[in-house]
C-alpha cells in the first residue's frame, strides 16, 4: 500500500482533517531526520493540533496532501519543523544558573576581560531571546562596559521565526516579570508596538553583546569555541537518547577547560560526556579537573 493512502483501520483523527497512522509516521520520520525531534505515537494528537494550523493556512484538505507538499517543498518542511517545536522560555529561567554564571564564570574572568581576554558564551537553543539576554544582563551586572570588551554571546535556534523575535529584542511587559526591577529599569525602554500595544525593548548595549543565528543542533556547527559557558537547556529533552549523548559530547568538546555547561532541569548528561564533566551546582557542569 502507498505510504500515504489511509485505510479505515489506521485513521488516527477524523476531525477537520483526516490524519492517518501513515501520515503520522512520515511526519515523525522527517522531524527526526531534520531536527532530531523524537515523536513517539503518544504525540499524535499534539502533531495533529500543531499542524492543523499549517493545513488551514495553506488551504490543504488532508494530511496526505500535506505530506505530499512537505516532500516537495523545503520551505514548508522548515515551517512544519518550526510548528512542531516548543518555544516556551522566560527571562532568568532557573535563576540559579545565572547566579552560577555570575559568581563562578563571569566574576573570576572580569579582570582578564578588562585586559583584553576573549569571553564567549553560547545559548544553543535560544528561542525568542530571553535566555541569551538574561546571560547578557548577568554579564553586564559584573562588567558594565562589556560591550566595549571582547565579550560576545552567540544565540542560536533552529526556528527562524524565534531567532527574528530574539534579534528584535521586544517583549510584552508581562514577559519581563522575572527580570529584577533594577535591571528592568536600567536596560529596557518602552516602544510603540504593532497591534499588541506598548512593547519593552532591550537596550542597544545589551543587544550589542548578542549575535543571533539560525542553527540546527543536528547539523554542523560553524565555529570552534572554546566557550566559557554554554546554555543548552530544554531542547535535548525532545531528542532520542542516542542524539542526546552525541549533543552532550559535541558541546563538551567546545567548552573551555574551565567553562560551564547548563542544562534543563529535566535533562541528564548521558554517554561519553559523563566521563568528562562533573556536576557543579544544580544541572550545571564543569569539565573534570577544572578547579572550582
Ligand atoms: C523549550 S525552548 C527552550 C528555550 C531556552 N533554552 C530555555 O530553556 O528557556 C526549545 C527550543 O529549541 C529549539 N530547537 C528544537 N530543535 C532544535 C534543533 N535541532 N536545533 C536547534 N534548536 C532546536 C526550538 O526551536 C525551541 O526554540
Amino acid at each position: 500500500m502507498n505510504a500515504n493512502a489511509s485505510s479505515a483501520s489506521d485513521v488516527l483523527h477524523t476531525g477537520e482533517f483526516t490524519f492517518s497512522d501513515a501520515n503520522f509516521r512520515e511526519i515523525a520520520q522527517i522531524a527526526k531526520a531534520e531536527a532530531g525531534i523524537d515523536l513517539p505515537p503518544s504525540k499524535a494528537t499534539l502533531v495533529y493540533s500543531r499542524l492543523a494550523k499549517r493545513l488551514r493556512a495553506l488551504g490543504i484538505k488532508t494530511f496526505s496532501d500535506y505530506c505530499a507538499t512537505v516532500r516537495e517543498d523545503d520551505d514548508e518542511r522548515d515551517s512544519m519543523i518550526a510548528a512542531l517545536t516548543t518555544n516556551v522560555t522566560r527571562f532568568f529561567r532557573e535563576p540559579h544558573h545565572f547566579e552560577h554564571l555570575r559568581t563562578q564564570i563571569i566574576s573570576p574572568l572580569a579582570d582578564s576581560a578588562r585586559r583584553g581576554k576573549r569571553i564567549r558564551l553560547w545559548s544553543a537553543a535560544c528561542s525568542t531571546g530571553q535566555e541569551p539576554y538574561s546571560m547578557a544582563l548577568t554579564v553586564l551586572s559584573v562588567i558594565p562596559d562589556a560591550a566595549s570588551l571582547d565579550i560576545r554571546i552567540l544565540a542560536t535556534d533552529l526556528n527562524p521565526h524565534v531567532v527574528a523575535r530574539g534579534r528584535a529584542g521586544c517583549y510584552q511587559k508581562d514577559e519581563l516579570k522575572d527580570v529584577p526591577a533594577n535591571l528592568r529599569a536600567r536596560w529596557f525602554q518602552s516602544v510603540p508596538g504593532d497591534n499588541r500595544g506598548v512593547m519593552m525593548q532591550i537596550a542597544d548595549e545589551v543587544r550589542a553583546l548578542v549575535s543571533f543565528r539560525e542553527l540546527n543542533l543536528m547539523g554542523s556547527w560553524p565555529f570552534s569555541g572554546p566557550f566559557d559557558a554554554i546554555f543548552c537547556r530544554n531542547v535535548v529533552i525532545y531528542f532520542d537518547r542516542e542524539t542526546q549523548s552525541t549533543i552532550w559530547s559535541r558541546l563538551t568538546r567546545l567548552l573551555d577547560a574551565r567553562g560551564a555547561l547548563y542544562i534543563g532541569h529535566s535533562e541528564r548528561i548521558s554517554g561519553p560526556a559523563n566521563a568528562l564533566l562533573s556536576p557543579d551546582g544544580i544541572t550545571s557542569y564543569r569539565k573534570r579537573g577544572a578547579a572550582s
